[in-house]
């Protein structure tokens, strides 16, 4: 993975009685990613789509489908959102008995294996696999829903993650997701995020312009 700054617009913040358009709209507007917030209600209180959706989005676009599993007992989908089109199958350690299992059914699907943090869940949770995994995402909210407020606690969190993947020389995508907008896309980009996940800011800002609102997060510096 290169370390170029990307972004990757959260169609939860999406119309999703178009949702087709919109990744359509999104890989026009240089989306680098589509991320794709999967939640089943257990996991996390909101519920959203599961992998019959991503298949059938993904004859509209070639962009990396960034698929984020907010979901229990994740080991019993990895499959079905690996056929259904993921480039990117991101899990929470809290969700298996077996990170390394989990890390193992991704890669045998032929995907790209991320692990993600919620703000409180610490880093040794991640730690001792980041030799083994393509991407680690840092949640800049509480998981379940878009439109919340940046929690700049996770800064720090960012920065220790980004000391160790230099120390190692790991080259993994380090992407940040909740809240992410153009005031804190700076900030978070020095403490060594290169992908910027962002839901609201990208569909809601400037009309909807979803060309402009990319490119300001993207060239923000
Ligand atoms: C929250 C999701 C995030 C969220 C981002 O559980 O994982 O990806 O959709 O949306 P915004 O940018 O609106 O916080
Ligand atoms: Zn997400």
């Amino acid at each position: 993975m290169s370390n170029s700054i990307k972004i990757s617009p959260s169609i939860l913040s999406a119309d999703f009685s178009k949702l087709g358009e919109e990744v359509i709209s999104l890989d026009k507007a240089g989306a680098d990613y589509i991320h794709v917030d999967v939640m089943d209600g257990h996991f996390v209180p909101n519920i959203t789509i599961g992998p019959e959706v991503i298949k059938n989005l993904r004859p509209l676009t070639k962009k990396t489908f960034d698929v984020h599993l907010m979901i229990s007992q994740v080991d019993r989908h990895i499959e079905g959102f690996a056929n259904a089109g993921a480039d990117i199958i991101t899990f929470h350690p809290e969700a298996t008995d077996d990170v390394k299992k989990t890390i193992n059914l991704i890669k045998k699907n032929r995907k790209k294996v991320g692990i993600s943090l919620k703000p409180k869940s610490s880093i040794s949770l991640v730690k001792d696999y980041l030799e083994e995994i393509d991407l680690v995402l840092i949640m800049s909210v509480e998981p379940g829903f878009g439109g919340q407020k940046f929690m700049p606690e996770v800064i720090e969190k960012l920065k220790e993650i980004k000391k160790i993947v230099t120390e190692k020389n790991l080259n993994i995508d380090l992407e940040i997701d909740g809240g992410i907008n153009f005031s804190n896309c700076k900030s978070v980009k020095e403490a060594g995020a290169n992908v910027l996940v962002s839901g609201s800011a990208i569909f809601n800002e400037n009309n909807g312009d979803l060309k402009k609102n990319i490119n300001l997060l993207r060239e923000a510096s």
